[in-house]
């Protein structure tokens, strides 16, 4: 039987991890991130499909596509988090639990940052811890699915 999968969505900007604002998201890159998560969970028996797209649509297209193809997702939404009904709604539209994640701590940042569309259905978020916040989401991700049984991916 092969391992159970969970997915790795990164939004917008999330591309330039490493070079973009340092001060507050750090000098690590998308690919330590992307390997926090792999490392995460293959410690756990799962495997990570990741995804990063500056692009609402294919955000939107990537949490469908969750049903059915992983048991749970991780994701940072990036900027979306504070705008996005469509990725709210389609959080709300699978089975699989999500687990949201921001590397900054948004409630101490300009207003905008303190409202998330998600996280209200979402099954957790971690904020402000920098990139080790994808270890805890990952860590979350995988509690809730063993606890509900949700691992049929
Ligand atoms: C972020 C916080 C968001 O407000 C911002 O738009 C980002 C990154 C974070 O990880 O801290 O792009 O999601």
């Amino acid at each position: 039987m092969g391992k159970k999968r969970l997915f790795l969505i990164n939004g917008p900007n999330l591309n330039m991890l490493g070079k973009r604002e340092p001060d507050t998201y750090g000098h690590e890159t998308l690919a330590d991130v992307t390997k926090v998560v792999k490392d995460t969970a293959w410690e756990h028996g799962y495997e990570v499909e990741a995804f990063q797209s500056n692009h609402e649509g294919d955000l939107v297209d990537k949490v469908q596509m969750a049903e059915g193809e992983a048991a749970g997702i991780v994701i940072n939404p990036a900027a979306y988090t504070h705008t996005s009904i469509a990725l709210r709604d389609a959080v709300s539209a699978i089975n699989p639990p999500v687990v949201e994640i921001h590397i900054s701590n948004v409630h101490n940042r300009d207003s905008f940052r303190h409202t998330s569309m998600l996280a209200p259905v979402c099954a957790g978020q971690v904020v402000g811890f920098g990139i080790d916040g994808y270890r805890l989401a990952t860590l979350g991700v995988i509690q809730k699915i063993e606890r509900e049984g949700r691992n049929d991916s």
